[in-house]
């Protein structure tokens, strides 16, 4: 296992690059599944998920040729029966975004299912329910999914909206089924996060007809058949945001090229309300200004374009260090705390209350030993450790490889003092 080494302090300048979406690129290399020929993915960013997925994929019968940086040709081999193993689902839970794909191609697909982490239980109801909607049978047996359909599946009208809000690989897992279902499918209650709308373009290209991209209508008409095609995966949004917070806590002029802002309202809104003014100059270049002193805010995580959850961590950590006490509220992942504890071993005055994270401002963190959770979580306290007096140690750090690509090289590259090690 590997930890990474931080000394705090450091003032940050220069430009830092954001990577293709690691959340657009895994259902868009699951949909490659559907397609008759080759397809060439770009901008598809190196992580230790991406390698799960394609260890997944080639399993199953993809062919995937690395080209060169950020691009894959994939190419179906077979379509053969075929199981996504629990040693594989059980390392990422966005595997079973092969179930819709497998199911609509091969007319039956075992997948393990993914098991619980500690962000909260995680169900699948919404996945089966879009997929049974297909026509699809589906039964759970021995840890895994089992789902068959007696030659095509049907479309059909389907709500799938959950009590948490929509559901994004749902909505992937049923929008990629239904593009090869016989005749018309209406998904209402559909994600709109951008990486839906990302996937939804590259079944277009592949021969699908979709109406109703990046809203919470989806209307798709089925087709016999698609075929490969190029495509590039957009920006990393939560990649953006987390360089664009530590840009607020430690920047003295940093750039963060490439980021997309039209995905990130509600995160700009929530900065701009801390007190920092988000300037893009004509090359595109973000830079995160601190406009008055930082004062506490309130928010709550929500669907697209709401403020995402996969930020909220590393908000907390903007906060533990503002004016006054604020209050972030889950209501994606009611339990996705666990950065909290760690963050209050840095220093910080933070406490889990019911759905909320209470935090009041403190003067200054100090280094010391923490350990990743999650990915996010993991990403939070290396922003902490970046602002924090004296060496700070971040432990279990295949968690924040999993979603950052290069990450120490990156801050490096700003001016961090961070750097990798075997624990
Ligand atoms: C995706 C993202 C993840 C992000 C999350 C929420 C990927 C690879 N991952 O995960 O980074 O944090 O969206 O924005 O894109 N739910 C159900 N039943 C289901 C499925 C989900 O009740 O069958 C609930 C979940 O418990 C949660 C909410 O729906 O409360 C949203 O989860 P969901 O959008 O499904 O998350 P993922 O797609 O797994």
């Amino acid at each position: 296992m590997q930890k990474l080494i931080i000394e705090g302090g450091n003032k940050l300048s220069g430009t830092i690059k954001v990577s293709g979406s690691k959340n657009a690129s895994l259902p868009i290399l699951a949909a490659t599944l559907l397609a008759d020929g080759k397809s060439v993915l770009t901008n598809v960013p190196d992580l230790s998920d991406m390698r799960t997925m394609v260890k997944i994929l080639r399993e199953l019968g993809v062919d995937i040729e690395k080209r060169g940086p950020g691009e894959l040709a994939c190419k179906v081999t077979t379509i053969e029966p075929s199981c996504a193993s629990y040693e594989l689902v059980s390392q990422m839970r966005a595997s079973i975004c092969v179930l819709g794909p497998l199911v609509a191609r091969r007319g039956y697909a075992k997948v393990s299912l993914p098991g619980g982490c500690v962000i909260g239980l995680r169900p699948v109801d919404l996945h089966l329910k879009g997929l049974r909607a297909l026509g699809a049978e589906i039964e759970m047996k021995h840890g895994y999914i089992e789902a068959r359909s007696n030659g095509r599946l049907r479309g059909a009208h389907i709500y799938l909206g959950g009590v948490n809000g929509p559901s994004v690989l749902a909505t992937a897992n049923t929008l990629m089924a239904a593009c090869l279902a016989d005749g018309k499918t209406v998904i209402d209650g559909a994600a709109c996060e951008p990486e839906i709308a990302n996937l939804s373009n590259y079944l277009v290209a592949m021969g699908a007809t979709i109406e109703g991209i990046g809203t919470p209508r989806i209307q798709i008409t089925g087709v016999p058949s698609l075929k490969g095609a190029n495509h590039e995966v957009i920006a990393d949004r939560i990649e953006a945001g987390t360089f664009m917070v530590a840009a607020a806590l430690a920047g003295e002029d940093v750039k963060v090229e490439g980021a997309r802002l039209e995905h990130l309202s509600a995160f700009i809104d929530v900065l701009q309300q801390t007190g920092y003014i988000i300037d893009q100059d004509e090359d595109g270049l973000v830079r995160v200004i601190k406009d008055r002193p930082v004062t506490s805010v309130q928010a709550t995580t929500m669907p697209y374009p709401g403020f995402p959850t996969d930020l909220q961590a590393q908000l907390v950590t903007l906060l533990t260090l503002a004016d006054g006490m604020s209050v972030i509220t889950e209501r994606i992942f009611p339990d996705r705390f666990m950065h909290l504890a760690e963050l209050s071993r840095l220093g910080a005055n933070v406490q889990k209350i019911h759905s909320s994270a209470v935090i009041k401002g403190v003067k200054q963190l100090t280094g010391a030993q923490v350990m990743a959770s999650d990915l996010r979580a993991g990403a939070a306290l290396v922003l902490a450790g970046m602002v924090a007096q004296g060496t700070t140690e971040v432990h279990r750090i295949y968690h924040i490889d999993r979603g950052y690509e290069q990450i120490e090289e990156k801050l490096r590259g700003i001016g961090a003092q961070i750097t990798r090690a075997d624990a």
